[in-house]
């Protein structure tokens, strides 16, 4: 098959890389998608960088059982941990969502004053202070580890009105209150799933922010490189196609909820069928 007919892979511990599908859905409407949600493993944002890597090759090594031309590390957890190793393990164009997000931080930022909101292992890693400074050297940047979100988002409390995630939000921005940032970055796929809550209680108590999708940053870069390398679709095709390593029901109703199209056949898979280490001796 040409290249450019391939499929473009896109992988998360669970529902957020949606946000990257819902942007690929967006602005390359007719690129077919093939798309894994480690369901059975999530979350890995509180989770060790051996883990962290352990999972990511087995993920990558589940994706590439179908012949994709890139793929997108739609998780801000893997992104900032494992990014490296899976560009040395693997021969494929790989794309993360920090840098892109930084990127766009840095574009949006006027006092110079950014927030990340990631996860734990995220923030441990520095991994966003580190591209945004290499962009913007004097930026401040302040980030805080919100844990409770992933739990939330998997457990579909995402409607904007719901209490108890309109509660936590507030609580971890309080964090923010005296840096005042003016921009936002949402370094956790999962986050711009509550994005319209975060971006309320923010006006609330920073004041106006922009807020950055790391998810969908990552889905603009995928776009730049098919764009620069002849490699985007010439066909109209705009399938998806989803994957998920334990029972897909709660998977599928937030995904409809989210995506705003109906998704009920998600197909399990054993992810143990495709541990890298075990493939790769
Ligand atoms: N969407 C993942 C991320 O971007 C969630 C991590 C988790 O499973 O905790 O970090």
């Amino acid at each position: 098959m040409q290249k450019n007919l391939l499929p473009i892979g896109v992988f998360d511990s669970g529902l957020g890389g949606l946000t990257s599908v819902r942007e690929i859905k967006k602005i390359m409407p007719d690129e077919d998608i093939i798309y894994f949600g480690d369901t059975g493993r999530l979350p890995y944002g509180t989770r060790s960088p051996e883990i962290i890597k352990k999972y990511a090759c087995d993920d990558m090594n589940f994706l590439l059982t179908s012949s994709v031309k890139a793929v997108l590390v739609a998780c801000g957890t893997v992104s900032s941990t494992a990014l490296g190793v899976l560009r040395d393990t693997f021969d494929l164009p790989i794309f993360g969502v920090v840098e892109p997000a930084a990127q766009s931080a840095c574009r949006e930022t006027a006092c110079g004053r950014i927030a990340v909101l990631a996860t734990p292992s995220t923030v441990r890693t520095g991994a966003f202070e580190r591209e945004i400074n290499k962009i913007s050297p004097k930026a401040e940047v302040m980030s805080v580890g919100c844990p409770m979100f992933v739990p939330l988002v998997e457990n579909g409390y995402i409607q904007a009105e719901n209490p108890v995630t309109r509660h936590i939000v507030r609580e971890y921005l309080s964090n923010l209150k005296d840096f005042r940032p003016d921009v936002i970055i949402l370094g956790c796929t999962h986050y711009p799933i509550i994005r319209d809550i975060i971006h309320d209680q923010a006006l609330d108590m920073i004041g106006e922010v922009s807020i950055v999708d790391s998810g969908a940053s990552g889905a603009m870069a995928v776009k730049g490189y098919l764009e620069e390398n002849g490699l985007l679709t010439s066909e109209k095709c705009g399938r998806a196609t989803y994957y998920v390593s334990d029972e897909p029901h709660g998977f599928e109703n937030t995904a409809t909820l989210f995506l705003g199209e109906a998704v009920k056949d998600a197909v399990r898979i054993n992810i143990d069928d495709y541990l890298y280490e075990k493939s790769a001796k």
